[in-house]
This record gives structure tokens, C-alpha cells and sequence, in this order.
């Protein structure tokens, strides 16, 4: 008979002290799970800092190989480029040319820490086409998406070609998955794995990395590829389709505004399962705690591990270098 005051079960027993807390834990933020997010641009002579992400760059090849360097040695499980060329046109040309600044970088890294970390790429044309969105535009202004299939082949063997370990399409158009593996293959790629950007939402969350990769859409947005935030089935129907299609890991981005897409992914994927905290998650922490308004290591970790119990088995973080030198596991 349980008497009021009284509980024979007392759940805080396993909350004494830190040692209880973390022994009892079952959600943990590994930095071997983290992925580093890194800008390059193509022609600057000084790494450039992003106003709208504090403490974020647009990187020159060679800051690029030292904060790549930095961030292996911290130990995260692995690094995703994005690359800003100097010149962009209507077919993202810089995009698959084997001297556009994301293939040159991949070679610098390649050679710097292509042993010790898992090199990923972005692979989408936003941040190459001088209209901003992610494929090619009908004469009527919308996104083609078989034309840009092609493209988005013909960027993979570039990146496969320079080096990359994984790339990420992350354009949102039907059967990118499947054009891109038939294509790797086709080349002799087989070994180059492919992380499906699957559950992709049109979100206000991805304002300031469109200053940091200069990829904002010119007119109109991306809300005719990118999911609906309030289409609560289609994530898993877009997860089934890619791996059908072949794709290795499947990504939800953003993460804290999706976290119970996080768990239905995670509740049926075969496979691994990565999340993306995005850089408006990035920033609003950022700017809470510059105003002393919130502490930020302690909203970063939580995040962090609200994101990993959901079910995300990998997660990309701008954060990922500091959270994997100090703040992880406390
Ligand atoms: C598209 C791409 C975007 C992000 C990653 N890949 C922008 C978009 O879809 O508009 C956003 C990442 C972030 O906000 O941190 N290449």
C-alpha cells in the first residue's frame, strides 16, 4: 500500500548525484557522432566572418585545412563542405568543374585528414546558380527536376573524383538518390556512400546559412521542393524512397523544430540516421546568450542531447569542434 508522502518508488534516487546521473543515462552526445559544417569560398585572401552566425566563417583554402585539422583532432566523426565559387550562372557550372572550389578543397583535405575523418560534401547547386535555387529553372521559372537529375550526377562524380567519402544531396528533387548511385556506380564509385537529405523542410530556420553560402533564391522560395512543415507523412514516405534508391544514411533537417520526425524516422530506418541543427538553431542560441539572456553551453548540450533521444544517431552541428574539445560529456 503506497501511503501519501511516502513513495515506495522514489525515481529520485538516481538523481543524487552526477556520477547516478551520467551512470543511469541512456541519451549520450558522442563527438565521434558530431559532423562539422565548414564554408569555403573561392577567391578571398582572409577568412570571412558570417554576421549573422557569430563565431561562424566563410573559409580560404587555407583556413579551411586548419580548422578541418582543428576539428579531426577534437575528435568529430566528420566534416561536410560547402562551397561559394567566385562566378555563378544559371546551370551552377562551378558546381561539377574538377577546379570548383568545393573539389579543390575536398583534394586539400583529402590529403590533410582524408585518414582520419569521414569527408562529406553538400551536393546541390543553390550556392552555384546565380538565381539561387537548387536545380535548373524551366523558361517558366520553376525548378526542372529531371534536367536537374543530371546535374546533380554529373556533381557527384566531381566530388567522387576529388576525393569525397559521402556526398549529401540535399536539393530536394524526386529520384536524386537514385540518379546520383546509378551514376557513382556507373564510374567506378561504388565505395562512395550517399546521405540523403530525405526529410528536408522549407523552414525559416536556414536564414543565416543563406549569408554564409550566398544562396538565398533570387524570387520566390523552395517551398515547391522542400517539405511542408505540416505534412506530417511525408518524411517517412521520403525516407522509404531513398533507400529504396540506395541511399546509406538518411538525414531531418532541421532538428529541434522536427524532433518527432527524428523518432519516426528513426523508429523505421534501416539505417543510419543523421539530423542536421541548422544554422537559424545555430544562431538564435548564439544570440540569446550574447544578450546574457540563457546560458548557452547548457542550451547547447541539451539541444544536443534532445536531438541524439530522439533517435539521431549523427548529428551535423556548427558546433561540433567545441562541443567535442569540452563541452560533451559531463
Ligand atoms: C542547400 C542547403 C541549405 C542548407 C543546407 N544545404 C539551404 C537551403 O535549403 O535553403 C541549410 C543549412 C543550415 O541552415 O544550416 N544546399
Amino acid at each position: 500500500m503506497i501511503s501519501p508522502g511516502y513513495p515506495v518508488s522514489r525515481p529520485r534516487r538516481l538523481r543524487t548525484t552526477r556520477p547516478m546521473r551520467r551512470l543511469v543515462a541512456q541519451a549520450s552526445v558522442r563527438p565521434s557522432s558530431l559532423v562539422l559544417p565548414l564554408f569555403v569560398k573561392e577567391g578571398i585572401g582572409e577568412p570571412q566572418p558570417v554576421p549573422s552566425m557569430p563565431g561562424v566563417v566563410q573559409h580560404t583554402r587555407d583556413s579551411l585545412r586548419k580548422a578541418a585539422a582543428d576539428a579531426v583532432d577534437a575528435g568529430v566523426g566528420g566534416l561536410i563542405l560547402f562551397g561559394i565559387p567566385a562566378v555563378k550562372d544559371g546551370r551552377g557550372s562551378a558546381a561539377d568543374d574538377p577546379d570548383g572550389i568545393v573539389q579543390v578543397a575536398l583534394r586539400d583535405l583529402s590529403a590533410e585528414v582524408g585518414h582520419d575523418t569521414v569527408l562529406m560534401a553538400d551536393l546541390c547547386l543553390d550556392e552555384y546558380t546565380d538565381h539561387g535555387h537548387c536545380g535548373l529553372l524551366t523558361q517558366a521559372g520553376d525548378v526542372d527536376n529531371d534536367a536537374t537529375l543530371e546535374r546533380y550526377a554529373s556533381i557527384a562524380l566531381a566530388q567522387a573524383a576529388a576525393g569525397v567519402h559521402v556526398v549529401a544531396p540535399s536539393g530536394m528533387m524526386d529520384g536524386q538518390v537514385g540518379a546520383i548511385r546509378t551514376a557513382l556506380d556507373s564510374a567506378g564509385y561504388a565505395g562512395v556512400a550517399i546521405c540523403a537529405y530525405s526529410a528536408k523542410y522549407a523552414s525559416a530556420f536556414y536564414g543565416p546559412f543563406r549569408d554564409a553560402a550566398e544562396c538565398a533564391p533570387q524570387f520566390g522560395d523552395r517551398a515547391s521542393y522542400q517539405q511542408d512543415p505540416a505534412a506530417t507523412r511525408d518524411a517517412v514516405r521520403e525516407v522509404e524512397l531513398d533507400i529504396a534508391e540506395g541511399a546509406d544514411i538518411v538525414m531531418v533537417k532541421p532538428a529541434l523544430s522536427y524532433l518527432d520526425v527524428i523518432a519516426q524516422v528513426a523508429a523505421v530506418a534501416p539505417v543510419p540516421v543523421a539530423a542536421y541543427q541548422v544554422s537559424g538553431e545555430y544562431s538564435m542560441v548564439e544570440a540569446a546568450a550574447a544578450n546574457g539572456w540563457m546560458d548557452r553551453d547548457r542550451m547547447i548540450m541539451e539541444m544536443l542531447t534532445a536531438i541524439s533521444r530522439a533517435g539521431a544517431d549523427i548529428i551535423l552541428t556548427y558546433w561540433a569542434a567545441e562541443v567535442a574539445r569540452g563541452l560533451a560529456v559531463r
